[in-house]
């Protein structure tokens, strides 16, 4: 059984790409025992993109706006993860709301980052929220995707204080900078743990 064997990785984004960065960044460096085989944007223009070109990485751009519905969008993004050969999705992110159709092709192996302490403030705009409510404290979440929003067994979190003068720029900022942080420890943490599943088991 071959025990170096890197784990093989698809990230789905939705724009700028700081934290799929962070993660291609962290695999040079060899602190994350991954292989990315797929960076895959359903927006044409997402800057992200031409990052992962930059870095040799194999690209796909699926919109959602050329299927009728979300299950025939799943469907396309099955296919191009499965062709890719990743195990692992990793949702860096990425806007859009996943069916059944794809998660059970997938259980147990799709991670998200969200840039709130969940289960506080999920869904959209989660540092405006935090700033809305008055919060003291905020972070970010990675966590199992689940068919819910946001509401997946959580994996690792990172807080930080709010500042008295934080708006929700400044806010999302630090937070981003934190997820940046907390993302390639937090896959790496869960690539090691099923990696030693598999050694355990003898199961892939
Ligand atoms: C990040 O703040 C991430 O937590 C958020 O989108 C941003 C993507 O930044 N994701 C969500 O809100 C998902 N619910 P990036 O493109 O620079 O990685």
């Amino acid at each position: 059984m071959d025990v170096t064997h890197k784990t093989p990785v698809a990230i789905l984004i939705s724009g700028r790409g700081t934290n799929m960065m962070a993660l291609v960044k962290a695999v040079q460096s060899g602190q994350l025992d991954a292989d990315i085989r797929l960076v895959l944007s359903n927006k044409a223009d997402a800057p992200g993109l031409q990052f992962a070109k930059q870095m040799n990485i194999p690209t796909k751009v699926l919109s959602h706006r050329d299927f009728p519905d979300r299950e025939s969008f799943d469907k396309a993004l099955v296919e191009a993860v499965e062709a890719s050969g990743a195990q692992v999705v990793v949702l860096a992110g990425f806007m859009r709301v996943l069916t059944s159709t794809f998660l059970s092709k997938f259980p147990n192996r799709v991670l998200n980052i969200h840039p709130a302490l969940l289960p506080s403030f999920p869904g959209m705009h989660a540092q405006r929220q935090a700033i809305e409510y008055g919060v003291k404290i905020a972070g970010c979440t990675v966590h199992i995707v689940d068919e819910g929003t946001d509401t997946g067994p959580i994996l690792a979190q990172a807080a930080l204080e709010v500042l008295k003068d934080d708006d929700e720029n400044s806010l999302s900022a630090r937070i981003l900078e934190l997820e940046n942080r907390l993302y390639p420890s937090a896959l790496q943490t869960f690539i090691a743990a099923n990696a030693a599943k598999r050694l355990a088991t003898g199961k892939e």
